[in-house]
């Protein structure tokens, strides 16, 4: 039998698998890059507590400390295993592609990672029951770790934008995939970030502290490390942005930059003045403020930086061959995969999806909106809300609320036939299926459905 190797279509309604992978990746992103940044000012800080016989700092590191395992280390290890359940069910083939690539770095990964999480309960618990030598060894190497959990999932990350240079499709080796073009910017843009995170935490720390004279040396000691990272990670970002593919530029100039551009401006003005105010008057450090500016950087600015990211692959999940809807977009010959567009032109995708039900699978006057309803979900849905109004891209709105079936089919078989839009798959179906999608539309846009039949009967 001709099948396709896609999993059934797991749709959420209105926000969509790609909000609910958004939301979750946003917390586990501020939870992660906060605490391993936390790890290395940790580390100084802990050094210089040794190195300057400072027992007061202990203390503060040792809070600082707690606060981490408690904050970060329980929302990471919560969020990332969610982070695995949703992008399962979203994009089983995106993950599917991942995994043969990469099974060999997440098995690393998840090395560092038991180190990161055995180490991060030793150091706080043996702190001061140790001698400094060994302690500062234990909190170094869980710094390393926790740096090295981080770069191993950034070369994966970069990876789904793009390889960036065509070896990796004729070798399909792990490392032609992990070391792509913007492996270095990418790395380089969130262990900057990671430091600003961790010193915005570090302040809110430190804001709770009695000791005026602690708290100014912490703060002192903090804020420039924060300043230094954000600039660090401002001039990677350029970088990176000089290492997009064409498609995630269209994206960027005309649909992302203007909603965001104007919110990471003010996240950057925003913590660098913070930062300099804190160095200034480190006694003014309220903790309401520190939890006001973390939480706006956490959300005006991971939020769209997730979604940047998330947005800029479209029309791809990973790798520039495997397509957001799941279908194949181009032969792999590293990996013996083959592109599924031009069979799916051919048969047709209720023919070939083996989750389509037996009486869907050829177009009928009777199920017709059933089957347009299927494929919608099949084909556009895991980047467009089937529902008018929804927040993610939605479907109808997208075809200005069009209940004319003729004039949507004329989209489906123009511009997403032949792959016109840079961000969007190439989806070249047959007539009865474009058919089918565009009388589905028309019926959620509010055409009448018996009106819908006459048509068809009378074509
Ligand atoms: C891989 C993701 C993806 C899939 C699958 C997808 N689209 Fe899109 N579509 C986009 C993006 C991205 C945009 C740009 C608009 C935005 O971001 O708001 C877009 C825009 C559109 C637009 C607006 C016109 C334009 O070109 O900007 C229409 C109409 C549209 N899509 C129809 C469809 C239909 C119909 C399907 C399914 C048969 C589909 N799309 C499948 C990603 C996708």
């Amino acid at each position: 039998m001709d099948v396709l190797g896609m999993y059934p279509t797991f749709y959420v309604p209105a926000i969509g698998t790609a909000w609910v992978m958004g939301i979750i990746g946003v917390i586990h992103v501020v939870a992660s890059h906060t605490s391993v940044g936390a790890s290395f000012l940790f580390a100084l800080l802990e050094t210089r507590a040794y190195r300057d016989n400072q027992p007061q700092l202990l203390e503060f590191v040792k809070k600082y400390g707690l606060f981490l395992l408690v904050f970060s280390y329980v929302i990471g290890s919560i969020t990332g295993p969610g982070i695995w359940y949703a992008i399962t069910v979203a994009s089983p083939r995106g993950v599917s592609g991942l995994i043969h690539n990469f099974v060999w770095v997440w098995a690393a990964e998840w090395v560092f990672f038991t180190v990161e999480v055995i180490g991060v309960y030793a150091l706080v618990y043996l702190l001061g029951k140790i001698d400094a030598k060994s302690h500062l060894k234990l909190t170094w190497s869980f710094a390393l770790a926790s740096w090295a959990t981080m770069l191993l999932i950034v070369g994966i990350l970069s990876f789904m934008l793009w390889p960036g240079h065509d070896d990796w499709y004729l070798t399909g080796s792990t490392n032609d995939a992990f070391y792509n073009l913007n492996f270095f910017a990418h790395l380089g843009t969130r262990t900057g970030s990671m430091f600003v995170m961790a010193t915005l935490v570090g302040l809110m720390v430190a804001s709770r502290q009695k000791d005026p004279a602690l708290r100014r040396s912490v703060v002192r000691f903090l804020a420039p490390i924060g300043l230094v990272g954000g600039l660090f990670a401002v001039m990677m970002f350029l970088y990176y942005l000089q290492t997009l593919p064409g498609n995630a530029i269209v994206m960027l100039n005309t649909h992302l930059l203007p909603v965001y551009a104007r919110g990471m401006v003010a996240v950057f003005v925003v913590a660098t003045l913070w930062l300099l105010f804190a160095f200034w008057q480190p006694q003014r450090v309220y903790t309401a403020l520190a939890v006001a500016v973390f939480l706006f950087v956490a959300i005006v600015g991971v939020w769209p930086e997730e979604r940047m990211r998330e947005s800029m692959r479209k029309p791809y999940v990973a790798g520039q061959y495997i397509y957001g809807n799941q279908v194949i977009a181009r032969d792999v010959p590293g990996k013996g995969i083959t592109g599924e567009v031009d069979r799916i032109a051919d048969k047709g995708l209720l023919a070939l999806h083996p989750f389509v039900p037996e009486r869907l699978r050829v177009v009928t006057d009777d199920n017709r909106l059933e089957a347009g309803h299927l494929l919608a979900q099949i084909a556009c849905a895991n980047c467009h809300a089937l529902e008018r109004g929804a927040p993610l891209r939605s479907l109808p709105d997208k075809f200005h609320g069009a209940t004319d079936a003729d004039l949507i089919a004329a989209y489906l078989r123009g511009p997403l036939k032949h792959g016109m839009q840079p961000y969007m798959p190439r989806i070249d179906l047959p007539e009865a299926e474009i058919d089918a999608i565009a009388h589905y539309l028309a019926w959620v846009n509010g055409a009448p459905e018996p009106a819908i039949r006459q048509a068809n009967a009378g074509e």
